[in-house]
């Protein structure tokens, strides 16, 4: 296990780091091919999510404070307005428009497929296929803030 642990904690790939956890399978199978966002967030592991936050602290910083990189931080950003988390990040006018705040749903959207979403979005990433590494992500963004 530990051996394991140490070889995952090497691994770039997102799909590489979500094949080496421990009961994503059996969790995945236990919520079957499609759960809604909710149901798939009722099984997650924000632990499992910040492994996978990995592919994500390429262009994001979330620590509390913490500047800015290709992304804006995201501490705090569930329940936060969208496109505003980080006020002095210069976010597009297409990301600006939708308004509201970060829901589970609307981040599971995003993340599933950020050009679908918002068409035009500088955020450079194809999303995150598997429902249930959404919800393993999410579930640890709700942890990186001052009220989880
Ligand atoms: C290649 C760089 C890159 C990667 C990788 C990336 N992002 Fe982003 N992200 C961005 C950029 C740039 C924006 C601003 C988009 C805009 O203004 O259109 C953004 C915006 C966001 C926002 C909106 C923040 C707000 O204040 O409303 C969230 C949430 C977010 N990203 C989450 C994630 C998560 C979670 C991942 C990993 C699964 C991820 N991003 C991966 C570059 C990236």
């Amino acid at each position: 296990m530990r051996r394991i642990g140490r070889y995952c904690a090497g691994l770039a790939l997102a799909a590489a780091v979500a094949a080496c956890s421990d009961d994503a399978a059996e969790r995945r199978r236990a919520l079957g091919p499609h759960p809604s966002p909710g149901e798939a967030l009722r099984a997650a592991d924000a632990g499992r999510g910040g492994r996978l936050f990995r592919q994500c602290a390429v262009c994001h910083a979330i620590g509390k404070g913490a500047v800015d990189r290709d992304g804006p931080n995201l501490f705090g950003v569930m329940g936060a307005p969208v496109a505003a988390n980080s006020p002095r990040f210069a976010y597009t006018g297409v990301l600006r428009a939708l308004g509201g705040t970060w829901t589970p749903e609307r981040m599971d959207a995003w993340l599933a497929a950020p050009a679908k979403m918002a068409p035009g979005t500088r955020m450079a990433f194809p999303g995150v296929a598997d429902p249930l590494d959404r919800a393993d992500i999410i579930a640890y963004l709700r942890t990186q803030a001052d009220r989880p």
